[in-house]
C-alpha cells in the first residue's frame, strides 16, 4: 500500500476530464446486462468499484468485451441469468451489492454476494427487509454481507425507505422490474434519479416524482447505447481546489449535471463561490456541461435537510472548504456518513484536528469554524477514496508537506487523479 507525499503549491490551471460518472457506469452495465440484445456504453467509468459490477455480472453469464472508450454488453435479456460458481465479490462497492441484490433476488436459483472487510460492514438490513417482503430469501449474518439470495417470483410491494439512499430505491426498483404490479419506493429526501431516468430509457414501465418511484411490472428492457457522462462526484475535488487555491482557473468539460447531484454547486454558491456551466446538452435523459471554476473568498454556510442526498459523496471536500471559510459552517442530519466506505464523519474530525482545523464532531455532522491555516500533517486515508481526495486536496493550500497513507484507495473511484492533479500545479517556485 502506498503513501502519498503532498506539498503546498501557488495554483492551479488548466483543463480537467474527470472519470465516467459511477453511479451511471454502474447502472448502465447492469441494466443492459438484463436488456434485449447488446449495446454500446461510452464513457464507462474506469473506477475498481465499476470494475467489480462488470465482474460479478460477467460471473452471472453475462458477456461485455471491451470497445473504444467503453465496453459492449450483450444483455441477457430478464430470464437469462446464470448461477455463478462462486460467490459473487462486489469489492469496496456499496452500489455493486445492493443493486445486484434486487436483480438476483428474482432468480431462479440462490447465489452469494460478498465483498471486502469494508462493505461485509456496511448495513444490509435496510435491502434485506423489503427483498423479503417482496418473496425473496436472504441468508445473512447479522444483516451483514455476504448475503445468500435465494431469488423466485416477486410480488410488488409499497415501500417506505427510512434512509434517502438512492442504493436502496434502485435495489426495489430492479427488482419491481420482475413483479407482477406496481412496485412503489418512497424516501424521506429525494435521492439520485439515474436507475429511473436509465430504466425509462430502456422502456420500462417506470414514474417517478420528487415523492415517488414506482414501475410497473413484469417489464422488458431494450438495448439501448449509453453515454455516461463526466463525474460530478469526482469534479468536485477539483471544483474546491481550483476556488481554495489563489490565481486558479480550472476547466471542466462533459461533467454529468443532473439536479440531484449538483447539490456541490448549490453548496459552493452558498459558500461564495462562482463558477459557469456552459454548452449543456442532454443525452440518454442525463444532462452533461463544462464547469469553470476560479479562486474565491469562502464563506460559511450550513448544509442539512434535503440537501444532503444531494452531497452525499462532496460532504469530505465541502468540509475541506469550510476551514478556509469565514465564519461557522454547520453540516447536520448527515449521519449516513457513517456507514459510508469509512465513518466519513470520524475520519474528518481526526484528520481535520490534526491539520489545525477548528473542527467539532456531531453525532449527524460537523461543525466547522475558519478561516484557518491548515498545517502540513501525517493523516490516514482510512482506505477511503474520498478521503484520501478531500486531504490531498486540503494539502495543496497547507503549509508544510503532508504524508497520506494508503492512498492505493483512490483507484476506488478514480483512477488517475494524481496525475489530473499533477498536470494542473502551476507553481513558478
Ligand atoms: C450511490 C448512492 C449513494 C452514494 C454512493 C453511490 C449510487 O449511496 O453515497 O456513492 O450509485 O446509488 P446511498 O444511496 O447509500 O446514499
Amino acid at each position: 500500500m502506498s503513501d502519498k507525499k503532498l506539498h503546498p503549491v501557488q495554483s492551479l490551471q488548466g483543463t480537467v476530464r474527470v472519470p465516467g460518472d459511477k453511479s451511471i457506469s454502474h447502472r448502465a452495465l447492469i441494466v443492459s446486462a438484463i436488456a434485449d440484445g447488446a449495446c454500446r456504453v461510452s464513457g464507462l467509468s474506469t473506477a475498481l468499484d465499476v470494475q467489480s459490477t462488470a465482474a460479478c455480472l460477467k460471473a452471472l453469464g453475462v458477456k461485455i468485451n471491451k470497445a473504444k472508450d467503453g465496453v459492449i454488453v450483450h444483455g441477457v435479456g430478464m430470464h437469462g441469468l446464470q448461477p455463478p460458481r462462486k460467490a459473487l465479490d462486489a469489492g469496496n462497492s456499496g452500489t455493486t451489492i445492493r443493486l445486484l441484490a434486487g436483480m438476483l433476488a428474482a432468480q431462479n436459483f440462490t447465489a452469494t454476494i460478498t465483498g471486502d472487510r469494508s462493505l461485509r460492514n456496511r448495513p444490509m438490513r435496510r435491502i434485506i427487509e423489503p427483498l423479503e417482503l417482496m418473496g425473496a430469501r436472504i441468508d445473512s449474518d447479522d444483516f451483514k454481507a455476504p448475503l445468500t439470495i435465494t431469488g423466485g417470483p416477486l410480488r410488488a410491494i409499497d415501500f417506505a425507505s427510512p434512509v434517502a439512499s438512492a442504493q436502496v430505491k434502485s435495489c426495489i426498483l430492479l427488482a419491481g422490474l420482475f413483479a407482477r404490479g406496481v412496485t412503489r419506493v418512497t424516501e424521506p429526501y429525494h435521492s439520485r434519479d439515474h436507475t429511473e431516468l436509465m430504466l425509462q430509457e430502456m422502456g420500462a414501465n417506470i414514474h417517478s416524482s420528487e415523492a415517488l418511484a414506482a414501475v410497473i411490472g413484469p417489464s422488458e428492457l431494450h438495448a439501448r447505447d449509453i453515454d455516461v457522462p463526466g463525474d460530478i462526484s469526482a469534479a468536485a475535488f477539483f471544483l474546491v481546489a481550483g476556488a481554495l487555491l489563489p490565481n486558479s482557473t480550472l476547466v471542466m468539460e462533459n461533467i454529468g449535471v443532473n439536479l440531484l447531484r449538483t447539490g456541490i454547486l448549490t453548496a459552493l454558491t452558498s459558500m461564495g463561490v462562482n463558477y459557469q456551466i456552459n454548452d449543456q446538452v442532454e443525452l440518454n435523459r442525463e444532462p452533461r456541461a463544462t464547469i469553470a471554476v476560479k479562486s474565491a473568498t469562502f464563506r460559511a454556510t450550513t448544509l442539512g435537510g434535503a440537501m444532503i442526498p444531494r452531497i452525499v459523496d462532496e460532504i469530505p471536500i465541502l468540509a475541506i472548504a469550510a476551514t478556509q471559510a469565514e465564519g461557522v459552517t454547520t453540516i447536520k442530519d448527515a449521519r449516513e456518513l457513517r456507514v459510508k466506505e469509512s465513518d466519513r464523519l470520524a475520519a474528518l474530525a481526526a484528520n481535520l484536528t490534526k491539520m489545525g482545523a477548528k473542527v467539532r464532531e456531531k453525532e449527524d455532522g460537523l461543525i466547522i469554524s475558519g478561516p484557518t491555516t491548515l498545517h502540513g500533517a501525517e493523516l490516514d486515508s482510512y482506505n477511503d477514496h474520498r478521503i484520501a481526495m478531500a486531504f490531498s486536496i486540503a494539502a495543496l493550500i497547507a503549509d508544510g508537506e503532508t504524508t497520506i497513507k494508503n492512498v492505493d484507495c483512490v483507484d476506488i473511484s478514480f483512477p488517475g487523479f494524481y496525475d489530473i492533479l499533477e498536470s494542473i500545479i502551476h507553481d513558478e517556485r
